[in-house]
């Protein structure tokens, strides 16, 4: 049994309070923080699309927002064929907090392992990193 089938479970649970009444696609995660503790995000949609926010920046955000800072891993769940990969922003958002695991599952089972480094190669390179400063 994989070492983080509890995180995969409560992704499960999480995917059900999705509120996704354009798409129909339900997304559920999980975050392992450092200090054992789990927190759980769903898509959240918006009838102005772009206000959508997905379930892995939920996760991350209720995390933070509960003062969690140090994360292990992240599980995705959803109802597909292939397990989901995360999208550009949730990538980026997740390589702020360091790098952990990715795992996302299908409902039957379907696991693709990843870390956020991979998924992301070089995403704090250069930036900020100024070689010539206005006075
Ligand atoms: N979605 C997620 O929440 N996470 C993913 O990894 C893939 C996509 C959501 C965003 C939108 O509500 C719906 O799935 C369709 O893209």
């Amino acid at each position: 049994m994989n070492a983080y089938h509890d995180l995969i479970v409560r992704a499960t649970e999480a995917r059900l309070v999705a509120h996704a009444p354009y798409s129909q696609f339900r997304v559920g995660a999980a975050v392992l923080a450092a200090d054992g503790r789990i927190f759980c995000g769903c898509n959240v949609e918006n009838l102005s699309f772009g206000l959508t926010i997905c379930a892995e920046r939920n996760a991350i955000f209720h995390a933070i927002a509960s003062g969690a800072r140090e994360f292990t891993a992240i599980a995705i769940v959803a109802d597909t064929r292939e397990p989901v990969s995360p999208c550009g922003a949730c990538r980026q958002v997740m390589s702020e907090f360091g790098d952990f695991t990715v795992l996302s599952a299908t409902l039957d089972g379907r696991i693709f392992e990843a870390t956020v480094g991979s998924l992301l190669p070089r995403s704090q390179t250069g930036i900020l990193d100024r070689t010539e400063r206005s006075t």
